[in-house]
């Protein structure tokens, strides 16, 4: 068995600010044996999770097609599945462990399979203690830190016929030049930093991914450019905190100057995600408002609207601070569409701190939101809080909001009927083959008739009706005009 350096919890905490992370460069090195062992073979990669989960992914892919293996859509042809998972809330890692459970039918079938979990879970020790005890069959388990060692570590399955179980506990490095298969040839993730040292007191990503550490813009750039000459048109810049780009880099850009050198770029689409309301700076709202390809879309996390509970969670702003800053983007970028994320039944939140939450909801109106039920995670500060919130009252909770949230989205929605808009064509819908699918500038679904779009093109399509989550429109140049 590799080495098992489970994370250690009380030591991220209290890690060394002042670490730098290495940049590892040419982080994936194949020898000779390790790019045939995958000859004839197939793989298949499920990713749970967040969009750096998904850029993950891309990677893993890109290191399997680099060995030799192809892509299969038929978990049964595969020989090898790695389940890509996530660790935010205690459901996504049930659907996991059901998910395993459902493999291993598979694994007795053809007993050579090898099944593999890694991401955020992997980080966890108590999920990593139960796979070693209980499922025998998974016999590849790495970490978010050490993606890079995948070829040594299949190699040593197949050849030393080992368990090969290694997850770090570390601060992070950064890795370069990675390979990677791009779900898209059309739009593409770019991480601009991993892990994260906000340490909200509800949020195990600080301890699964490590300590904040930024690219280098150059190395960023040189990725969006190319992105660029190969003919890509959206680019969406991934972090868990974009806005706190570049300080922990000695001698670099902020994020404003990034996004600005981004732009400069010339792609036609620049997204980011995800936003933390206290390090957003006025210049970053003067880029954003002041270029074209910034797309008008921000996902700001409110997470309560209630100055107690936003302490507890250790989220450094007040809700009239959140306010201002809201008020601020809305002044002054055109046009813009902003979405949240919102955690009820904190523990002992009470029906009146829960009220203020739904204030800031009404005030905001929110484009869109996710919310979710607070689930304690194993190790934060938050999980040690007693609780006093019946799980029926939390769900009730979470029904008024989203009914509210739901008001809101379709309010916004239908205000856009008969507006034509910008959309970058996506596919064809997933229910109806004659219907396209796409986004607006300001990251509304619509799903439209058109005869003539391929995926790529971004063409106007006339908005005909608001739903609560998407909207419905044709083409403009639709010739048939079918609707
Ligand atoms: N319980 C519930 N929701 C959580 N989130 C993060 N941690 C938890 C948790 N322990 C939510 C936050 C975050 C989003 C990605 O997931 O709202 O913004
Ligand atoms: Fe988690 Fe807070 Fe970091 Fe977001 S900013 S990843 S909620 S600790």
């Amino acid at each position: 068995m590799k080495e098992i350096n489970l994370p250690n919890i009380r030591q991220a905490q209290f890690r060394d600010r002042n670490y730098r992370a290495e940049i590892i460069r040419d982080a994936v090195k194949l020898t000779p044996e390790q790019k045939i062992i995958g000859n004839g073979l197939n793989y298949h990669v499920i990713t749970y999770g967040c969009q750096a989960n998904v850029r993950d992914g891309e990677v893993i892919s890109g290191i399997l097609e680099n060995m030799g293996y192809t892509y299969t859509d038929a978990l049964s042809e595969a020989d090898i599945i790695i389940l890509n998972t996530c660790a935010i809330r205690e459901n996504a890692e049930n659907k996991v462990l059901g998910e395993i459970g459902f493999l291993q039918s598979f694994k007795r079938k053809k007993s050579e399979m090898i099944i593999g979990l890694c991401g955020c879970m992997a980080q966890e020790e108590k999920v990593v203690d139960v796979l070693m005890k209980k499922y025998p069959f998974v016999e590849l388990i790495f970490g978010t830190h050490n993606i890079n060692r995948l070829p040594q570590l299949i190699e040593n399955i197949i050849h030393n016929k080992q368990r090969s179980i290694e997850v770090y506990s570390r601060q992070g490095d950064i890795y370069e030049d990675l390979p990677s298969v791009r779900q898209f040839k059309h739009k593409a993730f770019v991480n601009i930093m991993d892990g994260c040292d906000k340490f909200c007191t509800y949020c195990i990503v600080p301890y699964t991914r490590g300590q904040q550490r930024s690219r280098l813009s150059k190395d960023i750039l040189a990725e969006v450019q190319y992105l660029y000459a190969n003919g890509y048109k959206e680019v969406t810049l991934l972090g868990q905190n974009v806005n706190a780009y570049g300080k922990d880099l000695d001698d670099d850009l902020s994020f404003a100057e990034l996004l600005g050198k981004v732009s400069d770029i010339g792609i036609e689409r620049i997204r980011f995600t995800t936003s933390h309301p206290w390090d957003f700076s006025d210049d970053m709202i003067d880029m954003i408002a002041s270029r074209k390809n910034i797309m008008p879309f921000i996902h700001l996390p409110l997470q309560s609207g209630n100055d107690e509970i936003l302490r507890l969670m250790g989220r450094r702003y007040t809700s009239e601070q959140y306010l201002t800053l809201f008020d601020k983007i809305k002044t002054k970028v055109a046009d813009v569409a902003i979405s949240t994320d919102i955690i009820v039944g904190f523990p002992n939140e009470t029906e009146q701190q829960f009220e203020d939450t739904l204030k800031v909801v009404n005030y905001c109106q929110y484009d869109n939101a996710y919310s979710f039920i607070y689930s304690p995670r194993e190790g934060t500060p938050a999980a040690k809080m007693i609780d006093n919130v019946s799980l029926e009252d939390k769900k009730e909770r979470l029904q008024r909001l989203n009914a509210k949230l739901g008001e809101y989205s379709k309010m916004h929605n239908v205000a856009y009927e008969g507006r034509i808009e910008k959309v970058l064509v996506d596919g064809y819908s997933k229910t109806d083959k004659e219907i396209m699918c796409g986004y607006t500038e300001s990251q509304k679904l619509v799903n439209f008739r058109c005869n003539d779009a391929h995926v790529g093109d971004i063409i106007d399509v006339k908005i005909t009706q608001g739903m609560k989550n998407s909207l419905n429109g044709i083409a403009v140049e639709n010739k048939k005009g079918v609707q």
